[in-house]
């Protein structure tokens, strides 16, 4: 990875008021984010994802690695439609790589 996950950590507080990580993460509008690397989409199981979200898990075998999560969070809605994450996204290739970098630091708990 190529981003600076210190300045990652900076830029998840556009996505804090949604997701939460860490030691003793729990579930706010958004799912918890730890090992979010490597894992397929929707698969967190206290989570109620939308349809799309879970349609492009199953049709499309979604896998979050650097290169999916970096489309998916320069603009989610275009990325999956119809997912019910209401975020316009990160338009600043920089901040979508530290945040990617940042999320790499937090394994499944
Ligand atoms: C889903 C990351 C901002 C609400 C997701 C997923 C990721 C992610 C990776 C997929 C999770 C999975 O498959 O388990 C981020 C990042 C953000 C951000 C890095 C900031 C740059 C937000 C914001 C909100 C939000 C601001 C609320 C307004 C959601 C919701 C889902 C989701 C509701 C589930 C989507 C669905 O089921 O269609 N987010 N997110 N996120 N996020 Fe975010």
């Amino acid at each position: 990875l190529t981003g600076d996950a210190a300045a990652g950590e900076r830029v998840f507080r556009k996505c804090q008021a949604c997701h939460d990580v860490g030691a003793g993460a729990m579930p706010k509008s958004g799912p918890v984010l730890n090992g979010i690397l490597g894992r397929p989409a929707a698969n967190a199981e206290d989570f109620a994802y939308s349809a799309a979200m879970t349609s492009a898990a199953s049709t499309q075998d979604l896998i979050w690695t650097p290169q999916t999560l970096d489309a998916f969070l320069t603009k989610p809605k275009a990325f999956i439609d119809g997912t019910k994450m209401t975020f316009i996204g990160l338009r600043k290739d920089e901040d979508r790589a530290n945040v990617i970098a940042y999320l790499a630091t937090f394994l499944e708990e």
